[in-house]
């Protein structure tokens, strides 16, 4: 590390020529390794971003009144950078990202970037430090969009100027697991989000308030905590970092975004994918599901391979074959188990698991080593 950083502090501007930067890429994890560059765009209220800038990575001048420090005014996004085995660098759908950015700033009254301008400025980053992309099969690299209020402003109301940065750093597993199976708790103390609030954008303040549950359950050897909704207690919401998908016969269940549940890239990209594996995707209303979940008609008895958004109880738990989660961070996560009310349910999670299947699929599609039949690859 120490190597490093000397290289990085001798490291003539604008870009090194080195391929690669002195980096462990066998023992990568998803703890922060600072990269050489970020990138920094601002705009006023009411105003248009304009020109972004390339600059060394380093920390930022914010007023101690900004909007994002006082009221939280910020959202984040993550996407990922591989390295192809000819070199090239490629993308994960990074128009996701924008959307949902753009999507969530007009939640929390801020400026986003364009669509085009958001793409633009991450390819920038990503060539930017393109040494700190790991070798094909080692990792990735995490970019970070951050988006945030960074004008001052002492009355609660939206900050007078903001900041759209992107940082970046190389990650493998986000778990200590590795791609061991996760012990997942069920929480049923705290929420992660409710109705009418924001937990189905990504902004920075539904993050820390979930870690007093996050703490608690590594603390007692779990690994994530999945939550349950705020107002019956009954359905499956998310977990702390990831999206949950259940698989039981024919049928893979993930809960419906409406509102609480952020819509995952992958996520997204998994129903997509099982999509073209033959299954028929179905949205179902939370209205035609039943508290009474063997009032819904058994996983078993439907008569196609199918993937169902809709309301999930939790007592489905205990009927899955497979749980697994999904998350840019994540990936796709088998889970070998997940504890509620003291009962512990376990989930197969051998080779033939069918997430086994969606991460190859999707991993390889991300590394450019399956042919990208969507064009999510940029
Ligand atoms: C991601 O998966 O990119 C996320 O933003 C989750 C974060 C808690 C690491």
């Amino acid at each position: 590390q120490a190597a490093s950083s000397l290289q990085q502090a001798c490291e003539p501007f604008p870009y090194s020529e080195d391929e690669y930067a002195y980096v462990d890429w066998d023992n990568l994890g998803f703890g922060l390794m600072p990269t050489d560059y970020m990138y920094v765009m601002k705009c006023s209220e009411n105003d248009r971003y304009k020109e972004g800038k390339i600059s060394r990575y380093g920390n930022i001048e914010l007023s101690p009144s900004a909007g994002v420090l006082n009221y939280g005014q910020g959202l984040f996004e993550g996407l990922k950078a591989y390295r192809k085995e000819s070199g090239g660098l490629l993308l994960f759908r990074p128009d996701q990202n924008a959307m949902r950015m753009k999507f969530g700033a007009e939640r929390m009254c801020m400026p986003a970037p364009s669509v085009d301008q958001f793409i633009d400025a991450v390819k920038q980053i990503t060539v930017a430090n393109k040494r700190w992309v790991p070798p094909p099969g080692k990792g990735s690299l995490y970019i970070r969009p951050l988006l945030m209020g960074s004008g001052p402003i002492l009355g609660l109301a939206p900050a007078p100027e903001y900041m759209f940065l992107i940082y970046a750093s190389p990650v493998r597993n986000y778990f200590k697991e590795g791609s061991a199976p996760l012990n997942l708790y069920v929480d049923d103390e705290y929420d992660r989000a409710s109705r009418g609030g924001a937990g189905g954008v990504k902004t920075i303040t539904n993050y820390a308030p979930v870690l007093k549950a996050i703490m608690s359950a590594k603390g007692r050897g779990f690994s994530d905590v999945l939550y349950l909704d705020s107002m019956n207690k009954k359905y499956l919401e998310e977990v702390s970092s990831c999206n949950i998908f259940l698989v039981k016969d024919k049928v893979i269940s993930t809960p419906a975004t409406n509102g609480t549940i952020l819509s995952g890239v992958t996520r997204k990209s998994i129903i997509e994918i099982a999509r073209d594996l033959g299954y028929q995707v179905l949205k179902i209303s939370h209205l035609s599901c039943s508290s009474d979940h063997r009032a819904f008609p058994k996983a078993e008895m439907r008569m196609w391979q199918q993937v169902e958004e809709r309301a999930i109880p939790v007592e489905e738990l205990m009927y899955a074959d497979e749980v697994f989660c999904t998350g840019t961070a994540v990936v796709v996560a088998p889970v070998g188990s997940i504890t509620y009310k003291d009962k512990k349910v376990e989930f197969r999670t051998d080779a033939e698991a069918l997430s086994r299947k969606l991460y190859n699929t999707l991993v390889g599609i991300q590394m450019g080593v399956i042919e990208d039949k969507f064009g999510w690859t940029v």
